[in-house]
């Protein structure tokens, strides 16, 4: 992980960068509105990580009624396998000590993500027919218990 990486809260200011970002991840990217009322929203959990100050990664999770979702997490294409997502993820399980259980959806053929999760203890629990588009895929439900 670079020495010069941060962690903090999102916020709505930093939805143009957060969308870039997304664009550049995801076949099926966010809407602007959507990720501004998430962004805007006590239910979710927000995070960017910044390298002196600009936005290169960013985590979005939902907390409801003592359990989790992580919905999104995405590094920038030039800037992963350096620990910048592992780092997003620890901090949102150490941030979070009481939401049991966690999931998550992943694509079943995102190995990179797949082993990050099954590292921090995520368990494939249920396969989800079709779950994803652009390319049609199936996801794979995990859980944190
Ligand atoms: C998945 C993603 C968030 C991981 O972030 P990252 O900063 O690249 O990952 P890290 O450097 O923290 O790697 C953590 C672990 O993930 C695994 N991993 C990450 N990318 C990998 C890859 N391409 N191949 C194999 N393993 C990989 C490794 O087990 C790694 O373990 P290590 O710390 O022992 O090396 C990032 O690659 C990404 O943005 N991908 C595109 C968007 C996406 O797929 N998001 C997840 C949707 S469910």
């Amino acid at each position: 992980m670079s020495q010069t990486m941060e962690i903090r809260p999102a916020r709505v200011e930093d939805s143009e960068a957060i969308l870039a970002l997304e664009r550049e991840s995801f076949t099926d990217p966010w809407s602007r509105e959507g990720l501004i009322s998430s962004l805007a929203s006590p239910l979710y959990y927000c995070r960017v990580a910044t390298e002196q100050g600009r936005i290169s990664a960013y985590l979005i999770a939902q907390l409801v009624a003592g359990e989790g979702e992580l919905l999104r997490i995405a590094v920038g294409p030039g800037e992963r396998a350096r620990g910048t997502g592992r780092a997003l993820v620890e901090q949102m399980l150490r941030e979070n000590p009481g939401i049991r259980p966690w999931r998550l959806d992943v694509r079943e053929s995102n190995h990179g993500a797949r082993k990050l999760y099954e590292s921090l203890g995520f368990k494939p629990m249920i396969r989800r027919r079709n779950y994803y588009e652009k390319p049609g895929e199936d996801g794979i439900m995990m859980i944190l218990e």
